[in-house]
């Protein structure tokens, strides 16, 4: 592959990171290890750690949460038969502000967990938070920030706890890694199992659904269990690139067939 085409690849992987930017910094290693290795712990703490500054600006993939908002906001209905506040999870949240602001901007109580695999994300998290003061529109909201590798989320969670998982760009870093697939079919299922009956996976991706709907329903489906149900709506166009918000519900009943 040309080095043309290699930051080409990299470039879309890559969203919005300017990676002429990155090359100018000598950090053309760093893109390599993108390209291939997105499933890693190690090439996500080296990108958030030469990508950090002292002066914290949020990094999104793809782009951010006013884009997703009318997707995401409709989802938080309060639980019609307790109390409990709804609990969403950033799965692979890196330093995006997609969770402090459904944090922020949620009428009813939430509990937001923004979880990542890098504790150098989570650090950072932790630190601009903690150095900002967020109003949320529920006084008793939460937001949390977890070193969590989402393969681990049943064991974390348990079973039936989440309300909604939120996923921009995760499963695509995974899929499209050298070594991910598999992981990215393992953390599906896990999602599957974490959510409640009620609840909801949302994917983000750039992902064409003849390709994604189809991976989405045969691996949402465990041995002897209905598949998961997998619609779609586009995002829109950025930058010449078509978006897609993947929603999977859980069977409701997870009956046997
Ligand atoms: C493409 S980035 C997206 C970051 C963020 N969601 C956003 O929208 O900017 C993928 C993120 O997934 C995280 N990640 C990769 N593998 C993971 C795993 N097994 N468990 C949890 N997070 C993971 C990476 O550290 C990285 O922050």
């Amino acid at each position: 592959m040309s080095p043309l085409s290699v930051l080409n690849v990299a470039r879309r992987s890559l969203g919005t990171l300017t990676l002429t930017s990155i090359f100018a910094r000598q950090h053309s290693s760093l893109t390599a290890d993108l390209i291939e290795n997105m499933d890693k712990k190690a090439t996500w703490d080296r990108f958030y750690t030469e990508n950090s500054s002292s002066n914290f600006k949020n990094f999104e993939w793809f782009f951010g949460f006013d884009s997703v908002r009318d997707f995401i906001m409709p989802l938080l209905q309060p639980h019609t038969r307790t109390a409990n506040p709804l609990h969403v999870l950033d799965m692979g949240c890196g330093t995006s502000a997609l969770g402090p602001s459904i944090y922020e901007h949620s009428p009813v109580q939430v509990t937001v967990t923004c979880a990542d695999i890098s504790p150098i994300a989570v650090h950072l998290m932790r630190e601009h938070v903690g150095a900002k003061v967020i109003e949320p529109q529920h006084s008793l909201s939460v937001l949390a920030f977890l070193e969590l590798d989402c393969r681990e989320m049943f064991r974390h969670f348990g079973a039936d706890r989440l309300d909604l998982i939120v996923d921009k760009g995760t499963t695509d870093a995974l899929l499209r890694s050298k070594d991910g697939s598999g992981k990215a079919s393992h953390v599906v299922k896990q999602c599957l199992k974490t959510l409640r009956s009620s609840g909801r996976l949302l994917q983000f991706s750039d992902e064409d659904p003849d390709a994604r709907l189809l991976w989405l329903e045969t691996e949402g489906r465990e041995p002897g269990e209905k598949p998961a149900q997998v619609a779609v709506q586009e995002v829109g166009k950025l930058r010449g690139v078509r978006y897609y918000c993947y929603q999977v519900t859980p069977h409701p009943i997870r009956e046997l067939l």
